[in-house]
């Protein structure tokens, strides 16, 4: 690969969210930012500094208010993917256990997904290959 192919790397942190009877919450991103229209696994980026861990607990509560500890995170498996303009590399944890209702904070729209119909639902290039690890493990 030579220089100028290198792509800026962007780190973000994603979490699929379980609720008792084992669905999965997607987030839609909202009109006017990148991807919109999609669904996702909620989550963001990591300020520098910060641990993934302690990104996602912040994320949980800007996006979704709900509070949830590092205990409660189990890393399953992570997306790497070349979009035009960066490289992004995604952990992916599951959270089974958190305190609260998510509700939308940032007027995207929210679904709880059976596992089996996550597929229905259209995703970020990125987020797509982690649902075979979520069948696997659901
Ligand atoms: O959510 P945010 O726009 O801050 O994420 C930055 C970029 O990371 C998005 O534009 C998108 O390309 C990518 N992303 C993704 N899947 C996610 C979250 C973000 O592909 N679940």
């Amino acid at each position: 690969m030579s220089h100028s192919d290198a792509k800026k790397l962007l780190l973000v942190v994603a979490c699929a969210l379980v609720d008792a009877d084992g669905r999965v919450l997607l987030a839609q991103r909202p009109e006017g930012k990148a991807l919109a229209g999609l669904w996702e696994f909620p989550g963001g980026k990591v300020e520098p500094g910060e641990t993934p861990e302690a990104a996602l607990i912040r994320e949980l509560r800007e996006e979704l208010g709900i509070e949830t500890q590092v205990a409660c995170l189990a890393p399953l498996t992570f997306a790497s993917h070349a979009y035009d303009d960066f490289h992004l590399l995604m952990p992916l944890y599951v959270c089974r256990r958190y305190s609260g209702i998510p509700q939308p904070r940032d007027a995207q729209a929210l679904k709880w997904v059976r596992p089996a119909k996550l597929r229905d639902y259209p995703m970020p290039p990125a987020d797509e290959p982690l649902i075979a690890h979520l069948l696997d493990l659901l």
